[in-house]
């Protein structure tokens, strides 16, 4: 069994594009969390919104993943309304997480600060690294900046030792 496992949501593939290439480094599980009502087109645009200013939480699709199997659980959103998109919220409300949790999302260009603090509060723990991407970074520098990231997660992938040094949180932002 992989000790990491990686959730996201993604609508246009962002954060999808990202969440591949963080499992294949990681070597670790991967779940797209996805809505029952899919949210496209320009009438999903505006459920998106209203689901995110009103902070409503869309019901999901089951999951095979159990993030209670994992050590470390590694939660990536896109940032909507300078806020954690609305079925990462739900995934986070219905699932308490009781092991080390990362987070990252992509974005236009803002509101990261935000979409991370409310996913703490949600998860009612602090990441132990951030990674924030705005969407022109995605493809060129995906690799290049999770250098920071990834090394923040390998060190905390390791079984807490008695005598293990704290970790100051890693964030990179975009
Ligand atoms: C409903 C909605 C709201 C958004 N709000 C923001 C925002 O507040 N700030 C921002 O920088 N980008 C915003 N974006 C852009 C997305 O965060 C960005 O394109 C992201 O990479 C999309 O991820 P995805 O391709 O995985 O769905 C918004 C996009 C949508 C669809």
């Amino acid at each position: 069994m992989k000790k990491t496992l990686i959730v996201y949501h993604s609508r246009s593939g962002h954060t999808r594009r990202v969440a591949r290439a963080l499992a294949q480094r990681l070597d670790a599980d991967i779940e797209e969390i996805r809505i029952v009502q899919p949210l496209d087109g320009w009438l999903g645009y505006m459920m998106c919104a209203i689901e995110s200013l009103a902070e409503l939480t869309p019901a999901l699709r089951p999951m095979r993943r159990r993030p209670a199997d994992y050590d470390l659980v590694v939660v990536g959103t896109p940032v909507w309304f300078w806020n954690v998109s609305s079925p990462v919220r739900s995934w986070l409300e219905t699932h308490a997480l009781k092991r080390r949790v990362a987070f990252f999302c992509t974005m236009g260009g803002s509101g990261a600060g935000r979409a991370f603090a409310s996913m703490a509060e949600l998860a009612g723990r602090e990441p132990v690294a951030t990674l924030a991407l705005i969407d022109r970074d995605v493809e060129p520098k995906v690799g290049e900046r999770m250098g920071a990231f990834l090394g923040a997660l390998h060190a905390h992938r390791r079984p807490a030792a008695r005598h293990a040094p704290r970790h100051a949180p890693a964030h990179a932002a975009a």
